[in-house]
């Protein structure tokens, strides 16, 4: 998704602003360029590619003065190219801007503005400089310019402007897009995510809707009005070195073995928290559960485990489509929000129409003082550090954890659950060494295939929906995962000679059917890939998995699946970090 930064400070912008970008590219982008203020000119190059490509092309890191802002741009209007990569400027070359969102009337104030101002690019964004440009010629300040400007907007936007004629600031303003403002004595920084600018200062404030920052020589913010208001710097406790790759080729192996120490630390939760959300779920008359991708499938978990310990049932519903039963939303309704990036705009939008209808909002999310963070009655964090890899891995098994304490303390056995998740860390981490060499050798055997089907059956079918997720983002092949006697309803249609069927069988109640469902693709000359305790004479290839109880099962079938997605995407020479089209937060609709 766009990535947006600007600083102000007592060194030259450029190689700062760089850098920041450096930090937002796992974000996922297609082109990248910075503008610069000095000597009374906007100096910027912008280009296709990643950073390293353009600045390949372009000398970006000698463009002089110490005032700038920056972008990396995932595109939605208009192709990747040169003149649609960010920055964007007036038609005196004196205004630049880089957003992140989508501007919805853009065609509208195009259409307005053409007959006075030359546009360039086919993108929504560039309506904002002509807009800025046409209240300065009018005698507005910047900032003054800037809180017009958003007010025409409709949308979702975060964007930052600087102009030659005031050449010490960066003006910006959000809503419905992330921005994080961060300051030490003697630089500011506003950017998308904390993690642009957190080598420099972990001190950061977020802005709410509507609110505006300018950098300075001090840092203002104004609400919407334009009124200066105070607001607090905070300290998010995230360590830069958390978001390097330490060693390692890829953020996603590295993220992977990480996962036993994120269950550890997602269980360090205020305990009276936890009590008081459980009291919540278990009294509100209805409970939904909205997320998207890899997030909803720990909520399908999260689900199972209410039912399964607490007696408690609820629905999930994706992000995207939650809005559309808003009818049924009310203030007897608890919605829980799932996201590791907490920024969703489809899991946003959705809670936002919920909270109009009167219902209670709890959150589940990584990123503290992310949107839906501050939009959640109450918050649970997952405490796992920085997830830079596309592909969820880590955020995935912190949020279920969260999920197990939420529903052993429904169960008034929280402590007992902990000890339990503590024992199962160790074998994850037992059972990645046990698996490793042979997943590689298995993605090689795997790497001509271009159709993967997952099935299980209960608290494990949405883990085969997540292998399948995995596959299909950083391999780029065609993969599905289904509950497996779901299998005979049409996907067997497709089992042929050598197609991979991967069967999540771990040894409990549902391990006979899920078998005899393997065999139906068997029998269809489907190569069996099983997971399981002991092997069976049916599986082609066999992946050991810890024996661990059914409820937990799902903690040690993921971690297998996400090392076989890995080594797939390797063996066919992608980047797992990089998956083309994703983006790591998915800020539009
Ligand atoms: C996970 O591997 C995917 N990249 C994607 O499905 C992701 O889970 C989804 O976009 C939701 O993101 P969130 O958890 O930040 O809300």
């Amino acid at each position: 998704m766009c990535g947006i930064i600007g600083y102000v400070g007592d060194t030259a912008a450029a190689p700062i602003l760089l850098k920041a970008l450096r930090n937002l590219e796992y974000r996922g982008y297609d082109s990248a360029g910075i503008a610069t203020i000095h000597n009374g000119k906007v100096s910027a190059e912008k280009d296709v590619g990643k950073i390293d490509q353009v600045c390949g092309k372009h000398d970006l890191e000698k463009l002089p003065g110490n005032v700038g802002i920056g972008h990396v741009r995932w595109a939605t209007h208009g192709d990747v190219t040169q003149v649609n990569a960010h920055p964007h400027f007036d038609c005196k070359g004196e205004i630049a801007v880089v957003h992140n969102g989508i501007v919805e009337n853009y065609r509208e104030l195009r259409t307005r503005l053409e007959p006075k101002h030359r546009f360039v690019s086919q993108t929504d964004t560039e309506v904002i400089p002509h807009l800025i440009e046409e209240y300065m010629d009018a005698g507005a300040t910047l900032e003054q310019a800037v809180l017009q400007t958003s007010r025409q907007l409709k949308g979702c936007y975060a964007f930052a402007a600087v102009c030659v004629k005031e050449p010490d600031r960066v003006v910006a303003t959000r809503r419905e897009s992330p921005l994080v403002v961060g300051a030490n004595s003697h630089r500011a920084f506003i950017a998308s995510d904390a993690l642009a600018f957190l080598q420099e200062t972990n001190r950061v404030v977020f802005l709410e809707d509507g609110e505006f920052v300018i950098l300075g020589k001090t840092v203002t913010f104004l609400d919407q009005d334009g009124k200066p208001i105070k607001k607090e710097f905070k300290e998010v406790d995230w360590k830069w070195d958390q978001a390097t790759k330490q060693g390692y080729d890829y953020y996603m192996m590295k993220e992977i073995l990480e996962e036993p120490q994120a269950i550890r630390q997602a269980m360090m939760q205020d305990r009276k928290l936890l009590l008081e959300m459980g009291i919540g779920i278990l009294r509100s008359r209805q409970v939904v559960i909205t997320a998207c991708g890899t997030s909803r499938f720990a909520a399908l978990i999260g689900r199972y485990l209410f039912s399964r310990l607490a007696g408690k049932f609820c629905d999930v519903i994706m992000g995207s489509e939650f809005q559309y039963f808003s009818d049924s939303i009310d203030r007897n309704t608890l919605v829980i929000a799932v996201s590791q990036s907490g920024e969703t705009a489809d899991v946003i939008q959705g809670v936002k129409r919920a909270k109009e209808n009167g219902a209670q909002v709890y959150s589940i999310v990584n990123t503290v003082g992310s949107t839906l963070a501050r939009m959640a009655d109450r918050v649970l964090y997952l405490n796992c550090g920085p997830e830079i890899g596309v592909a969820a891995t880590k955020t995935f098994v912190s949020q279920l954890t969260l999920f197990y304490l939420l529903a052993f303390t429904m169960e008034n056995r929280l402590d007992d659950g902990i000890q339990q998740l503590l024992d199962i860390c160790p074998l994850i981490e037992q059972n990645v060494k046990q698996n490793n060499k042979g997943l590689q050798v298995l993605a090689q055997k795997t790497r001509d295939r271009n159709d993967f089907y997952y099935i299980a059956r209960g608290i494990n079918f949405a883990i085969a929906a997540e292998g399948a997720l995995k596959m299909k983002e950083i391999s780029y092949i065609h993969a599905e995962g289904m509950p497996a006697g779901e299998l005979k309803h049409g996907t067997l249609a497709l089992v042929d000679h050598g197609t991979p069927i991967v069967v999540v069988a771990p040894d409990d109640y549902t391990y006979d059917e899920t078998i005899a469902n393997a065999h139906e693709t068997k029998a269809r000359g489907a190569f069996v890939i099983g997971l399981s305790e002991e092997t069976n004479p049916i599986f082609d290839a066999w992946i050991p998995i810890p024996d661990v109880d059914e409820i937990f099962q799902p903690l040690v079938t993921v971690v297998p699946l996400q090392l076989l997605a890995y080594y797939s995407a390797l063996a066919r020479g992608r980047d797992p970090d990089k998956p083309r089209n994703l983006a790591k937060s998915v800020t539009v609709l």
